[in-house]
């Protein structure tokens, strides 16, 4: 008989791509995926801890669990709650004591395990106790990719595949080295291997992930390492695959190979996360980043003279301990240098058990709220300004998904920009019969003009089809 799991995703990309995973290594045990935790026998929140407020989201939704948990038991059904990610990671033990509720807590590098976990929880419900208490926190020297499946569902034209884990730069703000462990990186054949299957299914975008996926260095088959600018290279050569992404890049990263990967392989796309954090060189150096600002230009440049028409977005912390007004105007002055597509800014979080959480020097709230409303008032204004400079311009759009408009479909243009576009009244031999005459348009590649740029998205008038 088959069950139901369901599984709530937070966080990022990465997160994203284990919890497909996840759902693959539990279909041959029998359980399908479920959009709804109602009447689901598991339910697994993969967690993120990088911002308080991360955390803390996930334990008021263990408390609504926890009601259809016991309501389920009234009506004698189980349900596991499974914690699972880097909230499990960095407090698992402490998470059980503070919600009874949990069955299991699993760490981002154990996840293949999850059918013996499942396995051990049942046997202590059977035992007759109201909640497992399954704990699986490990590092395991032969790592997930081995043991993982990979033959999720075709679910859109554009994929994610983790080609690198772990990090090893501990910048003093970040949780991450210790809740995803040292840097990995897969081997170039299972990488290729992977994308080729997903190309097979119809995708035709792929993003690389990695916490550090520049720093990418995975055996290339031949004795000896590739690069993350050799690996696009391997990947280009698969047929069909037309737009190759990565993300999320470090500044001190950015090699010859890569920066040359965008001037010469037409599938890897104008468009670069490249986060800097701030623009204070003292700043820069508390937070442990390994960099300068006039380092941070020079990248940058580097890779406007490869591939002038690149687009950047770049992550920010406001208000790190001891920011003074003068490092947050070095901030605005990085930001109005580099000229962003758009950008994400925060206010810093101490979290517990890194080197920032325990400077004297913290940052009032307040502060940080006056920093934060300028900083990303700047870079609202920059992202309007590019959209804006979009219109009149003819791109490439990948339709991936339905807009709220009757023969509306959303895609993304080669910056990342959302892009609108009506092709309901297309003149073309793509067109099914039936209630929604535009479904051929949905996963191709069109080429349209862009008449409309908001802050948010683009809208966009049909040329032609391409793919
Ligand atoms: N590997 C990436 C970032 C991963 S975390 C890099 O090297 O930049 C994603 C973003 O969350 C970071 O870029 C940072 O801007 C933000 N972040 C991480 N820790 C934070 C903290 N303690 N407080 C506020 N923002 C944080
Ligand atoms: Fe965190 Fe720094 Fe590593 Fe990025 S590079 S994941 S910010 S420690
Ligand atoms: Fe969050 Fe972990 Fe990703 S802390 S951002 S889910 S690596």
């Amino acid at each position: 008989m088959s069950k139901k799991v369901h599984i709530k995703t937070y966080g990022c990309q990465m997160n994203v791509y284990d919890s497909k995973r996840m759902a693959d290594v539990l279909k041959p045990h029998g359980y399908e995926v479920s959009e709804s935790a109602d009447d689901a026998d598991l339910v697994i929140l993969n967690t993120c801890h990088i911002r308080e407020k991360a955390a803390e989201k996930v334990y008021s939704e263990i408390g609504r669990l926890r009601a259809t948990k016991d309501e389920m038991a009234a009506e004698g059904k189980n349900m596991f709650i499974a914690v699972a990610g880097c909230v499990a990671q960095a407090e698992g033990p402490e998470m059980m004591r503070r919600a009874p509720a949990i069955d299991m807590v699993l760490g981002p590098q154990t996840y293949h395990r999850l059918p013996d976990m499942l396995k051990a929880a049942e046997e202590q419900r059977t035992g007759g106790r109201k909640s497992a208490r399954v704990l699986d926190t490990d590092f395991p020297v032969d790592t997930k990719f081995d043991h993982l499946p990979t033959d999720s569902d075709f679910d859109g034209p554009a994929a994610f595949l983790t080609v690198q884990e772990g990090c090893d730069k501990f910048c003093t703000f970040c949780v991450v080295p210790y809740t995803r462990g040292a840097e990995y990186s897969r081997p170039v054949a299972d990488i290729v291997a992977e994308a080729t299957r997903l190309v097979a299914k119809g995708v035709v975008e792929i993003t690389l992930l990695g916490q550090n996926v520049n720093a990418y260095h995975g055996d290339d088959g031949q004795g000896g390492t590739a690069s993350l600018g050799a690996l696009i290279r391997a990947l280009d050569a698969i047929d069909g695959l037309e737009r190759i992404r990565y993300t999320t890049s470090h500044p001190r990263d950015m090699d010859d190979e890569l920066v040359f990967a965008h001037r010469d392989v037409a599938s890897c796309m104008p468009y670069l996360h490249l986060p800097v954090q701030s623009g204070s060189d003292r700043i820069l150096d508390a937070m442990n980043r390994k960099h300068t600002r006039e380092e941070y230009f020079a990248v940058v440049d580097r890779l406007r003279a490869a591939r002038p028409d690149l687009a950047l977005s770049s992550d920010f912390i406001v208000g790190f301990p001891g920011e003074t007004d003068e490092d947050f105007e070095a901030t605005l002055d990085l930001v109005r240098r580099v000229n962003y597509a758009q950008a994400y800014s925060f206010k810093y979080s101490p979290r517990p058990g890194t080197p920032a959480s325990v400077i004297e020097d913290q940052v009032p709230e307040d502060v940080k709220s006056e920093r934060l409303a300028r900083l990303q008032a700047l870079i609202n204004e920059q992202q309007v300004a590019f959209n804006e400079a979009s219109i009149g311009k003819t791109m490439d759009v990948l339709l991936e998904r339905e807009g709220k408009m009757p023969g509306q479909l959303i895609g993304r243009s080669p910056y990342l920009q959302s892009v609108h576009v009506d092709v309901s009244k297309a003149d073309n031999a793509l067109d099914a019969a039936g209630d929604k005459p535009y479904s051929g348009y949905m996963g191709k590649m069109v080429r349209v003009m862009i008449v409309e740029g908001g802050p948010n998205s683009l809208k966009g008038e049909l040329v032609s089809t391409l793919h």
